[in-house]
């Protein structure tokens, strides 16, 4: 394989486990003779456009690709990506009927290994039945988390001593530091295990390596990094189940008031189910969240009006409460300016560009057909930089918000059946830490170092902030 073809394969490989599966969508109309395809190009035979559709680019940018495809064909347009024909969507209408119509029990099997990486009973590739009890056990958790104030209480407490730790540094990797917070946050909500815990060492150390393997060439050849992350995830899983058994022994209950502890009392689930939803929740929660606050701590750093009006939000927070007192569920729903702040950065950084769906019937939209058993791409971050949707759609502005019609053009959570059930707790996360973060500290980050869409979001120098340590008022 020449080196060219090997980021098309990592792309190929990536595009498709990043949205993990690929759904069938059942739309009840029926095939009308005069409907015609979109316009479109098929590109090379197998490859088709895939290479130059996954071309990395500025994530707070809409991509050579799709600015030429939608000048040429309109919005909707046909291509050939992933080994299959597609329709891509750069219409907010379209994405979100498709979106809002999924039939869930036919779901396509997936290829290029994603199976064996994530597991076959994964959420992301399960559909039916499965999916469902496997969905309603992590929105338990989610719910759960929120309203516990144990969580809360841990969250700060763990952002405060990261935060601290940087005390005496001039100059970290953020997005780095924040993978390691949100892990450990899921770690000790999940499995209450504490950073310094030599099996959540263990854990942190092979997630690392299943995230390496995770976005790279997908061919099981022993000593590349795919194949390490296929170990990996068997070794986690292995620690997971090993911590499974050792809690039975003790006696399934509520002995740790963890999630486990929840978990193990449902008699629904088999040992592998709980093992599945444990990874899904590590996964889902910490990648995101960590890309959710690096995405807020550029964007910021490049707008000091956005950031005073930031800080002076939770300076009134802090000012209204006494000496070391927690912050709690009420006061997350109070900031109404970081609500604000974090949908901007979503909307501007587009932590998830693009999922995947295919249609299992013939499908009407506004004159065009979309084809039985072709794939669909929402991409929302198409929708999210669209000039007709968003004033100055690529300037970093939170006031938007507050006109409540910004929040139906912007889909970075997803929608329908698979809507992500973490989207408050990630937000709450970031939100917690932003309280503590800014009361701290300055900081700048490098403009250049911007977030990159490979389509995952990666800061190529990982995200370096220069810091300066703030004489606080109080707190
Ligand atoms: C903070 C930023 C986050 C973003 C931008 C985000 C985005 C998304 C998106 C777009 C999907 C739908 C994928 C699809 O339709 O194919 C999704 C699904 C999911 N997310 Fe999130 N997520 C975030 C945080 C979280 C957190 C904190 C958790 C859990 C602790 C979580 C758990 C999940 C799960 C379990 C699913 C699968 C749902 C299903 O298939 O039914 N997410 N997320």
């Amino acid at each position: 394989m020449t080196a060219e073809f090997m980021p098309v394969y990592l792309a190929l490989f990536f595009g498709l486990s990043y949205s993990l599966k690929l759904l069938w969508i059942s739309i009840f109309k029926q095939k009308s003779t005069d409907l015609q395809l979109p316009k479109g190009n098929m590109g090379w035979p197998l490859v088709g456009e895939t290479l130059a559709f996954l071309k990395p680019h500025k994530s707070n940018s809409i991509s050579n690709f799709i600015q030429e495809h939608c000048s040429r064909y309109g919005k909707v347009f046909k291509s050939h990506l992933f080994g299959t024909p597609t329709i891509v969507s750069c219409d907010l209408e379209l994405n979100i009927f498709i979106l809002q119509n999924e039939e869930r029990n036919k779901v396509s099997s997936i290829g290029f290994g994603v199976h064996d990486i994530l597991g076959k009973l994964s959420m992301m590739l399960i559909s039916g039945e499965l999916h469902k009890k496997l969905r309603s056990v992590a929105i338990s958790f989610i719910n759960v988390s929120k309203s516990s104030h144990e969580f809360l209480h841990y969250v700060e407490k763990l952002s405060v001593s990261l935060i601290g730790s940087w005390k005496e540094e001039k100059r970290i990797l953020f997005f780095k530091e924040a993978k390691e917070f949100t892990l450990y946050l899921m770690l000790k909500n999940l499995l209450n295990m504490e950073p310094e815990d030599p099996l959540a060492v263990r854990i942190f150390e092979d997630f690392l390596t299943f995230m390496k393997g995770f976005v790279s060439l997908p061919l099981y050849i022993p000593g590349t990094a795919y194949a390490k992350a296929i170990k990996a995830r068997t070794r986690i899983s292995s620690t997971l189940m090993e911590v499974i058994k050792e809690r039975k022994k003790i006696g399934a209950g509520q002995v740790n008031g963890d999630f486990l502890d929840e978990i193990l009392t449902k008699e629904c689930l088999n040992d592998e189910e709980r093992v599945s939803v444990l990874l899904d929740l590590l996964l889902a929660g910490y990648e995101t969240t960590s890309g959710l606050m690096a995405l807020v701590v550029y964007f910021l750093a490049q707008a000091p009006f956005a950031l005073q009006q930031l800080k002076e939000e939770h300076q009134t927070i802090r000012k209204r409460k006494k000496d070391g007192e927690a912050l709690n569920w009420e006061d997350y729903k109070e900031m109404e300016f970081t609500s604000y702040v974090i949908n901007e950065a979503l909307r501007c950084g587009n932590l998830v560009k693009f999922v995947h769906r295919k249609a299992v019937k013939d499908v009407e939209f506004k004159g065009y057909l979309i084809p039985a058993g072709w794939q669909v791409l929402p991409i929302f971050s198409a929708t999210h930089l669209d000039p007709t949707l968003h004033h100055n759609p690529f300037e970093f502005n939170p006031q938007r918000w507050t006109d409540p019609a910004t929040s139906k053009k912007v889909t970075p959570f997803g929608g329908g059946l698979r809507h992500c059930p973490g989207t408050e707790l990630g937000k709450l996360e970031t939100a917690f830490f932003l309280h503590h973060f800014v009361h701290n500290f300055r900081w700048k980050a490098k403009e250049e170092d911007y977030p990159m869409s490979c389509p995952y979001m990666e800061f190529k120098g990982g995200l370096e902030l220069e810091l300066e340590l703030v004489q606080k008022n109080k707190g």
